[in-house]
């Protein structure tokens, strides 16, 4: 393989072979191929795109860089989700267990938070003693065990993905579409699935702010995974305000449990997150042969949250995580007491509450991480005392701040994330946009 001629081909919009790409990702994993040749690569395809046949190419590549799981010994279709991050996203933590309980295994590996969105790890992990390292002998006897496994990236999976997305991180070819999709599915593909639902997220608090970016996201991923051979739905879902109420670890992980026990969670009802929920579960519930379409699939998964089978499975799944299950009959333990109050200072309508800045106010808590190594505060977080559309007055709570360390609570960058006005917002529009 020459490199030089690989990325004059690119820069120069020619479409390179499959042959060709894997040669180069297996030499760059390898330590053959230096940095500065694959940013150069990487940004050629940043600016001319690359084709259906190349991102999928690089997709197969990056895959098989490393351990692609056998979980054939597992009965049933193994179905997972993926969601391009949002803020207070706790669905899988509901989704997992449900989907389970309904019958279809739902083998999980996520990512920790970075940047503005929180991450399915941090979140599990504030659960006192919840192991996330798993060995795969474990994950695959959890999952035949319990339904579903939770666990952390390893570095047997995807690693080409991995050193890959550390140097687009720090040469600006992160926000391509292709390479988007070849990262997450090179990760996803090596679980050992059979079929992958995605949330392609799409507004303020989300990855991709752009609406047509975000189609154009969930199109790929969709026209990708298929031509890898795994049938693939991407749901398109409006992340403009926090998904629920809990904003940070152990307050989010507290409000899914809440939703697993099918009680209004702090602060009061959390129909957006419950109705996400449902909607992935029913296509996974549909993807996985348990119902005869997604619609019957919703249903299903509304009844597995209103019997407590959903809560069940979780708590077998933190049981045989070394978790301890205390929490799941006392969620609000996960969080501790407010350190603050964030109060109107005027009445109306809550007319807005920013996800982003929401979500960058948690970071600064504590929540997440400024850099990659940091440690986060479990217990970090905010809880909405008001959503958009719900009236307020002054001096009222609109949020309550939770964390180890209160001098760390700025109650002013809450506040600002709320729009309190007179007007009478319009009826919120529907949260999933599209289907793909
Ligand atoms: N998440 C991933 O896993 N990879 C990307 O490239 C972007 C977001």
């Amino acid at each position: 393989m020459n490199v030089v001629r690989l990325i004059t081909q690119k820069r120069d919009g020619g479409e390179v072979a499959p042959d060709d790409l894997t040669a180069l990702v297996d030499a760059y994993t390898a330590g053959d191929v230096p940095d500065y040749q694959m940013a150069a690569f990487l940004m050629a395809a940043f600016v001319r795109g690359l084709g259906d046949a190349e991102a999928a190419a690089l997709t197969r590549a990056m895959l098989h860089s490393g351990r692609v799981l056998d979980l054939s010994d597992v009965p049933g279709a193994k179905v997972d989700k993926h969601s391009t991050g949002g803020v207070g996203d706790k669905v899988s933590l509901v989704l997992a267990p449900l989907v389970a309980a309904c019958g279809v295994p739902v083998p999980m590996i996520s990512g920790r938070g970075l940047g503005h969105t929180g991450g399915t790890l941090d979140k599990l992990e504030a659960i006192p003693g919840f192991r996330t390292d798993l060995s795969i002998d474990e994950y695959r006897d959890v999952l035949g065990r319990v339904g579903t496994v939770m666990i952390g990236q390893t570095a047997e999976i995807a690693p080409a993905d991995k050193k890959i997305y550390a140097l687009r991180d720090v040469t600006g070819t992160v926000e391509s579409i292709p390479l988007i999709a070849a990262s997450i599915l090179s990760k996803k593909l090596a679980e050992g699935i059979d079929a992958l639902v995605l949330d392609v997220k799409c507004g303020r608090g989300a990855f991709m702010k752009d609406e047509a970016q975000a189609r154009r996201l969930a199109e790929t991923l969709v026209g990708v995974a298929e031509r890898e051979g795994t049938p693939a739905v991407a749901l398109l879902t409006r992340m403009d305000v926090p998904l629920g109420r809990a904003v940070g670890n152990g307050p989010e992980t507290a409000e899914a449990v809440s939703i697993l026990r099918d009680e209004t969670p702090t602060g009061g009802a959390c129909d957006d997150t419950v109705e996400v929920t449902v909607a992935l579960a029913g296509e996974m519930l549909a993807l996985g042969g348990a119902a005869p379409d997604a619609h019957a699939g919703r249903e299903q998964a509304r009844a597995a949250l209103a019997d407590g089978s959903a809560l069940a499975t979780f708590r077998a799944l933190v049981e045989a995580q070394d978790g301890d299950a205390s929490v799941l009959d006392h969620p609000a333990r996960l969080m501790g007491e407010p350190v603050a109050t964030v109060e109107a200072d005027r009445a109306g309508t809550v007319a807005d509450v920013d996800a982003l800045a929401l979500g960058y106010a948690a970071v600064a808590l504590g929540a997440g991480r400024a850099r990659k190594e940091d440690a986060v505060d479990p217990k970090a977080g905010f809880v909405l005392n008001k959503r958009p559309g719900e009236p307020v007055e002054a001096g009222e709570p609109l949020a309550f701040v939770y964390a180890s360390d209160p001098d760390r609570a700025d109650t002013d960058a809450v506040r600002a994330a709320f729009t309190v006005s007179d007007a009478t917002p319009p009826r919120p529009a529907a949260l999933v946009l599209d289907r793909y």
